[in-house]
């Protein structure tokens, strides 16, 4: 049975001295919180407790629209947590979050959020940073797993967990895609049909520029040829392309990732894919 809990205190009383693995989400949940849910269960066991946070945090939205127009369906999503194992759907108003009694402490995000999504939406990540600190005081799970989608957030809480010294272990899992390779996300409701179909050529996108690295090609060149094919789908108005080095800091041979975000109408979407720097490419 999947319980569902509003306040800090009474979910405190659920876990008291109890293992917990935690997934925070924003709601509207599709199957790559779902791989999320799965990933935890599978790390912390059968016998621990499941806790999967539902919050659409107001401080990381730096437009009001798009908090405004964040799809929210809270039965739907205690539905899927069931399905997954889910113990407990913790589903705090922002009252309970932000109290005005309690001063919650803010975090600083670090150099690693002045680039890519930080820049395109200042503010983001020191949100997200806060908010997450707060849910890990909250829940004070011993594993906590987070999406590759959003590598940049990834890399902001790993830092954060060390930089604070924060008893959790977080772990990412890969990005679950559509069939036609588009990353699940719940703003692809908001594409119409036709913005549904040019949606998918962000991942070709990614996969392009893969291919140019592979062929030796340097990586600057690898991403302007992919910047003049994206010209031909004017519907997608492209904020970066890049590729940087796992830790987002400046790519030298081995593992990288090409990351890739754009507007589609009014819907930003990102992406991004695992991909190797050789020698020849710098
Ligand atoms: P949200 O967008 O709901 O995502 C919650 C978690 O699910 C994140 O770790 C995200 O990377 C992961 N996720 C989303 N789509 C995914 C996909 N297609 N494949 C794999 N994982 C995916 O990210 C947030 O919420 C918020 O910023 C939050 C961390 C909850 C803080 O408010």
């Amino acid at each position: 049975m999947t319980k569902v809990i509003q306040t800090v205190e009474e979910l405190q009383e659920e876990i008291q001295g109890k293992t917990v693995g935690a997934v925070f989400t924003m709601g509207s949940l599709h199957q790559g919180h779902a791989a999320l849910m799965k990933k935890c269960r599978e790390l912390i066991g059968k016998d621990a407790i499941l806790v999967v946070t539902i919050f659409v945090n107001p401080t990381q939205f730096n437009n009001a629209s798009d908090l405004e127009k964040y799809p929210r369906d809270l039965n739907a999503d205690v539905k899927l947590c069931a399905e997954n194992s889910v113990n407990v759907v913790f589903a705090p108003s922002v009252q309970e979050i932000y109290p005005k009694d309690v001063i919650v402490k803010q975090i600083s995000p670090g150099k690693i959020a002045e680039i890519l999504e930080g820049e395109s939406r200042p503010g983001h990540f020191a949100g997200v940073a806060t908010v997450v600190n707060r849910l890990l005081e909250i829940t004070k799970p011993q594993v906590t797993c987070f999406g590759e989608k959003d590598f940049q957030q990834l890399a902001v809480v790993k830092r954060m967990v060390e930089e604070h010294a924060i008893p959790v272990q977080v772990i990412g899992v890969p990005t679950v895609r559509e069939a036609d390779g588009l990353a699940m996300s719940s703003r692809n409701q908001r594409l119409n049909t036709s913005q549904r179909e040019i949606s998918t050529h962000l991942f070709e996108a990614l996969n392009r520029v893969k291919i140019n690295l592979e062929s030796g090609m340097k990586i600057d060149e690898s991403v302007k040829d992919v910047q003049e094919w994206l010209k031909n789908f004017p519907e997608i108005e492209l904020d970066y392309l890049k590729v940087l080095g796992t830790d987002l800091l400046n790519p030298g041979p081995g593992l990288a990732r090409v990351l890739v975000a754009a507007k589609i109408g009014d819907v930003r979407l990102i992406d991004n894919i695992e991909c190797e720097i050789g020698v020849g490419n710098v």
